[in-house]
C-alpha cells in the first residue's frame, strides 16, 4: 500500500507539520486522507480541500464558461471559439480564427493533464481531425479553439486564496526526422521520470506512447513509427520535459491575477496556467499587450510541480496545503466561494 506521489508529499508535509496523515476506511484509496492535528481534522482527496464545493469545480472545469467571467472582470484570457456538440466547425467564427492567427490550439473544453490538446493546427482537415480527438475526449463532446499563443506555460499555485509559487513548465517537443517512438523512448531514459504502478518522489513521469501519443500523432497524420517530418512542431502537452521554479521571477502583478481567477471561481487551491513569453512574465499584465494570457484554473492542480521542479528552488507548497486545509494558526480562512 503506497501513497500517490501527491498523497507521499501532503503525508510528508503534515508530518513535518506535527500532524498525523492517514487513509481513510480499510480499503487503501489514494482519493481521500485523513489529516489530523490534536483536536483539528480535515479530510482531503488529492489536494482538493475541505471547503471546495462542486460548484466551483464544475465552473473550472469548463473552460470556456470560466474565461468569459474572468475576462468579464477584467483579467487577460485567451480568447476563443466553443464548438458545440454538433461538432461544426465551419462557421465563420472559426475560419475567422483560423484566418486571422494561421495557427490555431484545440483542446477537450472539459480536459485535464494536456489530453487531446494539438497545438499545431494549421490547415482544415488537421482541425476536423483535432475536433474528432477533443470531442471524444470531452464530458460534454465540446471543443474550444483558440489561437496558438507563442512563448512558454506558466502555473502558478493558489492556496488559500495567496498565490505561492510559479512555474515554468518546458513541454517535449518532437525533433524533426526521427520517430517520435525512438524520441519516447529517449526521453524514458532520464532517471527523473517515475512510474505510474511504483509510486515515488521522481519529478515527472514515464511517457507512454501506445496510450495517448498514437492517437495524439493521428490529428497531425503521423504514427509513432514514422520520421517526424520537416515543418511539423509536434509538442507533447501532456508531459514535463523541465519545471523550473520562477516564483521569484514572476511580476506580482501576475501572481494577483492568477489569485484573482480562483478567487473569482470559488477555488481555494488552484493552479492557473498562464501563457505568453517568460519576459512578458517578468512585467505586469498591462505592459504584455496581449502576448501573455491565462488558459485555465486547474482544480486539482498539480503541486509537485512546485515541491520537485527539475530546476531552481522547491517550494513548500505540501505545508501550505495542509496548513490551510487544518486551519492551523496564520493560515488564511477558507476562501471557495464562487463570486463572479
Ligand atoms: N493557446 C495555446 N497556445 C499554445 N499552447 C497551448 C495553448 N493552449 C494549450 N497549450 C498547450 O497545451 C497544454 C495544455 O493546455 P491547457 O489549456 O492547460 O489544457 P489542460 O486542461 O489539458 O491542461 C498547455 O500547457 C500548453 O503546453
Ligand atoms: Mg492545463
Amino acid at each position: 500500500m503506497v501513497w500517490s506521489r501527491t498523497n507521499q508529499l501532503i503525508a510528508a508535509a503534515a508530518e513535518g507539520l506535527g500532524a498525523r496523515a492517514e487513509p481513510l476506511g480499510r480499503e487503501h484509496t489514494d482519493y481521500f486522507m485523513r489529516l489530523s492535528l490534536g483536536e483539528r481534522r480535515a479530510i482531503v482527496s488529492k489536494t482538493r480541500s475541505p471547503f471546495l464545493t462542486q460548484v466551483a469545480q464544475g465552473l473550472a472545469n469548463n473552460k470556456h464558461l470560466s474565461r468569459e467571467l474572468l475576462r468579464a472582470r477584467g483579467l487577460p484570457c485567451a480568447e476563443g471559439v466553443l464548438v458545440d456538440e454538433s461538432g461544426d466547425i465551419h462557421g465563420p467564427a472559426v475560419r475567422e480564427l483560423l484566418a486571422r492567427h494561421g495557427r490555431l490550439v484545440v483542446k477537450p473544453n472539459w480536459g485535464n493533464r494536456g489530453v487531446g490538446v494539438a497545438t499545431d493546427v494549421r490547415d482544415l482537415a488537421t482541425l476536423a481531425r483535432a475536433r474528432d480527438r477533443a470531442r471524444g475526449l470531452d464530458l460534454d463532446e465540446e471543443v474550444l479553439v483558440e489561437p496558438f499563443i507563442a512563448g512558454t506555460n506558466l502555473r502558478v499555485a493558489v492556496i488559500g486564496g495567496q498565490a505561492v509559487a510559479a512555474a515554468e513548465v518546458v513541454r517535449p517537443k518532437l525533433q524533426v526526422g526521427r520517430s517520435a517512438e525512438a524520441q519516447v523512448a529517449a526521453l524514458n531514459g532520464d532517471p527523473r521520470r517515475g512510474t505510474w504502478s511504483a509510486p515515488s518522489l521522481c519529478p515527472m513521469d514515464q511517457i507512454e506512447a501506445e496510450e495517448d501519443l498514437a492517437g495524439h500523432l493521428e490529428v497531425y497524420g503521423l504514427e509513432l513509427e514514422a520520421p517526424i517530418p520537416a515543418g511539423r512542431e509536434v509538442e507533447i502537452t501532456g508531459e514535463e520535459l523541465e519545471v523550473i521554479d520562477r516564483t521569484d521571477e514572476v511580476h506580482p502583478e501576475w501572481l494577483a491575477v492568477a489569485a484573482s481567477a480562483c478567487d473569482l471561481l470559488g477555488v481555494d487551491v488552484g493552479g492557473v496556467d498562464l501563457r505568453g513569453p517568460m519576459a512578458a512574465f517578468a512585467g505586469p499584465p498591462a505592459s504584455a499587450a496581449g502576448a501573455a494570457l491565462l488558459l485555465e484554473v486547474n482544480v486539482v492542480p498539480a503541486l509537485h510541480l512546485h515541491a520537485l521542479p527539475t530546476q531552481g528552488r522547491a517550494r513548500p507548497v505540501f505545508a501550505a496545503f495542509v496548513a490551510y486545509c487544518l486551519q492551523l494558526p496564520g493560515a488564511p480562512p477558507p476562501c471557495a466561494v464562487v463570486g463572479v
